[in-house]
């Protein structure tokens, strides 16, 4: 290698090595952007007529939760339970609707339907002790059954989007 290849390893490698040895905090790496999650999830076919109520109940399910919260942010429990409960009794009617216009619905869906459902029972029966160490973690709970649906199923033909 010549000298001035020398150099210019050095000026290149220099910076290198120096941040190697550097104590620098490293920084969390950010979360990756929406766009560039892989969509694995699986289509659940429904007729556009279910589609849309299906929809609505997903609409009706987070204004419960926003209504649960602000009733728990209040401390008015007895607000809190009674929505629980209208939203369970709510919810198990109309998927009875929707589920018999779902043309295939994998028993997989219903399993994870059921145990929203299930979730939200036990979060309207802990909501009386009137003790959040306790209903937040229902509360969570339930939210979860939310996300673990979202993360497997979407609405629409098979392999079409
Ligand atoms: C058993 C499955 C399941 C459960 C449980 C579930 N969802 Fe959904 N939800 C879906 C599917 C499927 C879609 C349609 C996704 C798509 O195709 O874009 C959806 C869509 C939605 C939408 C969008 C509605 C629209 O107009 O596009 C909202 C909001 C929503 N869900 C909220 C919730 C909340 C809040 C909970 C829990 C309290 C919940 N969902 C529980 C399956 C579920």
């Amino acid at each position: 290698m010549n000298k001035t290849g020398c150099v210019l390893m050095l000026a290149l490698a220099g910076p290198v090595l120096w941040s190697g040895c550097a104590d620098r905090q490293k920084l969390p790496e950010p979360p990756p952007l929406m766009g560039e999650v892989p969509d694995t999830r699986t289509p659940v076919h429904l007729p556009q007529e279910a589609d849309r109520a299906h929809r609505e109940v997903m609409m009706q399910h987070l204004e419960t939760v926003q209504v649960l919260v602000g009733a728990l942010a209040d401390e008015d429990f007895t607000l809190a339970k009674g929505v629980m409960e209208a939203h369970v009794g709510f919810f198990a009617r109309r998927h009875v609707i929707t589920r018999q216009k779902m043309e295939a619905i994998p028993p997989a869906y219903q399993t994870l339907a059921l145990a929203h459902v299930q979730a939200g029972k036990e979060l309207a029966a802990i909501i009386p002790t009137r003790d959040m160490k306790q209903i937040l973690p229902r509360l969570n709970g339930m939210l979860k059954t939310c996300m673990a649906c979202h993360l497997e199923y979407k609405v629409g033909e098979p392999a079409s989007r």
